[in-house]
């Protein structure tokens, strides 16, 4: 059972200002990384805003994605970019090495990646490999 009286990740990982500070470094990095640059859109205003309210809310804080942009179905959100093990395992390296930038928790940083890399399996929707497979990019 879930104590009601434990913490949020959100609140280990020092509130919304320490997710904001995340996210912008993270998407600092995107926009440096060879792999990752090219699938996103020039100004990431916007990916920085909508990043930040999905991490709020998905790390136990106010549903502000929902609020703002409405249902988060990510992987239907995704689906007009070409994701592959290669890009999953560039995101979630640029996501890792930015989180350990904003916490020196390292048991917490652990327990993000346990949380988030599953998700980001999820978002693969290119195999190459599957030559069969008529419904994926
Ligand atoms: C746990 C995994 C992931 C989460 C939580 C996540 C979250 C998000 C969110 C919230 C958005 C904005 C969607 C919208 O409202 O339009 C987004 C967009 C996007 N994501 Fe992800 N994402 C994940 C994995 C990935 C991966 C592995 C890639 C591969 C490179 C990727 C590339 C993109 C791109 C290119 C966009 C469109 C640019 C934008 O509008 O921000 N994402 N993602």
């Amino acid at each position: 059972m879930t104590d009601p009286m434990a913490e949020t990740i959100l609140q280990r990982l020092g509130g919304e200002e320490a997710v904001r500070r995340w996210v912008n470094l993270f998407y600092d990095a995107v926009s440096q990384d060879a792999v990752l640059a090219p699938l996103f859109p020039e100004d990431l205003t916007d990916s920085r805003d909508k990043q930040f309210a999905f991490f709020v809310q998905y790390f136990g804080g106010p549903a502000l994605y929902s609020e703002r942009y409405g249902n988060p179905f990510l992987r239907y959100l995704h689906r007009h970019v070409k994701i592959g093990r290669r890009e999953r395992d560039a995101w979630m390296l640029r996501l890792m090495e930015t989180l350990r930038q904003v916490i020196s928790d390292e048991a917490l940083a652990t327990e993000i990646e346990r949380t988030v890399g599953p998700l980001a399996d999820h978002m693969i929707n290119h195999h190459p490999e599957r030559k069969d497979a008529l419904y994926f990019n």
